[in-house]
């Protein structure tokens, strides 16, 4: 829990709202928060996710560990107190993109429930919409694939606190969406993502707008 340190400080409103900006782009904004283990395919998915929007005008902004670790956070290492710091900064970053009128999609292991859940709480606060997406995948399975290389050197004691291996992972218990990427094709995992996200009206779906077409 970070304290509020400037005093005299206080919210100001624009005339533009964000009705108007959600309009601008016909979508709403939100954020897709995806964690799970390193390897698991948060990004994998995130990255087909954003190419599919794209295809369909819709905008969307990737935030990721690592890219965001080379940067605004590039202070923050992988203590408790450091990757609680992380996730708090790009809870904010994220709930800007979205009142901006931008589907964000933050890829971060967020190993803690807590963390996750004050994310959640500042959109909902906020009355944006926040989607867990649950990336899961087993240990073995990430070990496996290893993209990075960074378990084989977790396992020969190179690399310290390395989730799942010497430092917790906290699964999600309710998350707005489950994916198995050990079970799963990536076409059908970003299929039910996209299907999420017409069901709750962020994006138009293609039966709306068929029917806007026509009656237009
Ligand atoms: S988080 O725990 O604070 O959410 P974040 O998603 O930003 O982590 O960064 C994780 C990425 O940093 C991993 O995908 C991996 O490439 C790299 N990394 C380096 N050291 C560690 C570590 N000790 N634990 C986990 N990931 C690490």
């Amino acid at each position: 829990m970070v304290n509020q340190r400037a005093t005299n400080v206080t919210w100001q409103d624009g005339e533009i709202s964000r009705e108007d900006r959600f309009n601008i782009f016909k979508q709403h904004g939100a954020t897709i928060w995806f964690t799970g283990l390193s390897g698991s395919g948060k990004s994998a998915i995130a990255i087909a996710l954003e190419q599919v929007l794209y295809q369909m005008g819709k905008l969307s902004y990737r935030l990721d560990g690592d890219n965001v670790r080379l940067g605004i956070n590039k202070d923050l290492g992988f203590s408790e107190a450091d990757r609680t710091e992380n996730i708090r900064r790009i809870g904010e970053v994220a709930k800007l993109f979205s009142d901006a009128g931008v589907i964000a999609l933050s890829s971060f292991i967020s190993p803690y429930k807590s963390d996750r859940n004050e994310v959640r709480k500042l959109h909902e606060q906020a009355d944006l919409k926040f989607i867990e997406v649950f990336v899961d995948c087993s240990l073995a399975e990430a070990e496996k694939r290893d993209p990075k290389g960074l378990y084989k050197k977790a396992r020969a004691g190179e690399i310290k606190n390395f989730t799942g291996i010497d430092d917790p992972y906290e699964a999600p218990v309710n998350p707005e969406i489950y994916l198995r990427t050990d079970k799963m094709t990536l076409t059908e995992e970003v299929q039910i993502i996209m299907d999420h996200l017409e069901m709750n009206n962020l994006i138009p779906s293609a039966k709306n707008q068929i029917n806007a077409a026509i009656s237009s």
